[in-house]
């Protein structure tokens, strides 16, 4: 799952409290059960979102190395609804492009009182390294490299959750470039641990899981057969800048063979919820009839993304 060597940080204190939330490894169905709990109580019964004064006088950087609009600004949303000052670090005009290290960016950062950082890295296990590198502060994975980000997986599981659907019971498919996907190790890692017994990978073999450990996976060349009377779909992107060269498929080839389209999502169960973690490729991984149906849960997600991060942050802070 890994490519590179990943640091050993600790992201649990003695007491079992969450200090820093890098990856689900280690972590128990109780703790995710906690976030999910926390984030379902941030959430009115009519679907809108509460605020909190929890992270008052609490100050929290972003560091997005990597593109996003989702996560960076749902993270924005979340610090602020939680009350805290953030600061989105502006790295395409900062110190790191002089040649700092990020470390001593991020101490710089800290002497300016910053107790919690939001990193994202295309470096497998940056944050983690951070963490072990700085004391004091909070460190928050919003995606590193091929390896992990907890926080999707969580918004994730709590969509599934939404959907009344028991995690001992579902069916998961994930289809689509897996092995390229923090999204699909840390939700593999999420289904496992809360206790999901038939998660389907479904993806051409160059883009499939190389490194199935549990009796919970399977994994399919054939989309249809993998869809069959699933409950939740999860799609992916072709994470295209991760690939080299001769793995790219050709968009319409792709589209043909793994696309999901109406036809093959009538192959799951008929309540079952469609789910992306965007951007979404419209005639690539998906149908457009799809992505907007009503089997779709893809902009609950988004919304989710803030209660989980809400939670998260709280939960670092001792206040949840
Ligand atoms: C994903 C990511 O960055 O890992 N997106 C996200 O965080 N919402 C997936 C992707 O980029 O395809």
């Amino acid at each position: 799952m890994k490519t590179d060597q990943i640091s050993n940080a600790v992201q649990l204190d003695p007491s079992g409290k969450l200090i820093h939330l890098l990856g689900l490894e280690g972590l128990s169905k109780e703790h995710l059960n906690h976030i999910l709990d926390v984030a379902e109580n941030l959430i009115d019964s009519d679907g809108k979102l509460k605020k909190s004064k929890a992270l008052d006088n609490m100050s929290i950087a972003n560091l997005f190395f990597e593109p996003s609009t989702r996560t960076r600004n749902t993270f924005e949303i979340a610090a602020k609804r939680t009350s805290a000052n953030v600061i989105n670090v502006d790295l395409e005009n900062s110190a790191t492009k002089k040649n700092e290290s990020i470390i001593d960016t991020m101490q710089t950062l800290k002497a300016m009182q910053i107790d919690m950082f939001v990193i994202r890295h295309k470096q497998n296990g940056l944050p983690h390294l951070v963490a072990e590198s700085i004391d004091d502060v909070s460190i928050l994975n919003a995606g590193d490299g091929v390896n992990a980000h907890p926080t999707q997986a969580l918004l994730d599981m709590l969509s599934i959750r939404q959907h009344n659907k028991n995690f001992e019971e579902i069916s998961v498919a994930i289809v689509g470039d897996i092995v390229h996907s923090r999204v699909a190790h840390s939700g593999i890692q999420a289904l496992k641990t809360l206790g999901t017994t038939d998660i389907r990978l479904i993806a051409p073999p160059p883009l499939q899981y190389n490194d199935v450990d549990s009796s919970s996976i399977s994994c399919y060349e054939d989309i249809e057969l993998g869809l069959k009377d699933c409950d939740v779909v999860m799609m992916l992107r072709l994470q295209k800048e991760r690939m080299i060269e001769a793995d790219i498929p050709n968009e319409s080839e792709y589209f043909d063979s793994f696309g999901l389209n109406p036809e093959r999502l009538s192959l799951a169960k008929p309540d079952a919820i469609v789910m992306h973690p965007g951007p979404i490729n419209r005639g690539v991984e998906i149908d457009s009839v799809v992505a907007d149906g009503p089997q779709s849960v893809i902009l609950q997600q988004v919304t989710n993304g803030i209660a989980v991060r809400m939670a998260s942050m709280e939960i670092l802070a001792g206040k949840s």
